[in-house]
């Protein structure tokens, strides 16, 4: 219980795009609801749209993917 709440503070205080300053949390929801592909992630949220064009994002955004399908 404390550690999924520490997650869930963590995902929000995490930005996983910086420059458009996109929690964790909301990658996250974008992806269980469904979003799959990074491009379907930055449909949904605006992550990689920012001024790296998602240089800094995209690797992370494709790891949290990789992760939310391996627990499926
Ligand atoms: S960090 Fe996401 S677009 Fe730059």
């Amino acid at each position: 219980m404390e550690n999924n709440l520490t997650q869930e503070v963590l995902d929000k205080i995490t930005k996983t795009c910086t420059c458009k300053a996109i929690p964790r949390s909301r990658i996250k929801d974008a992806i269980n609801s469904g979003a799959h592909t990074v491009e379907a992630v930055s449909k949904a949220t605006g992550a990689c749209t920012g001024g790296c064009k998602g240089f800094r994002c995209t690797p992370t955004i494709e790891d949290l993917i990789e992760k939310h399908l391996k627990k499926q």
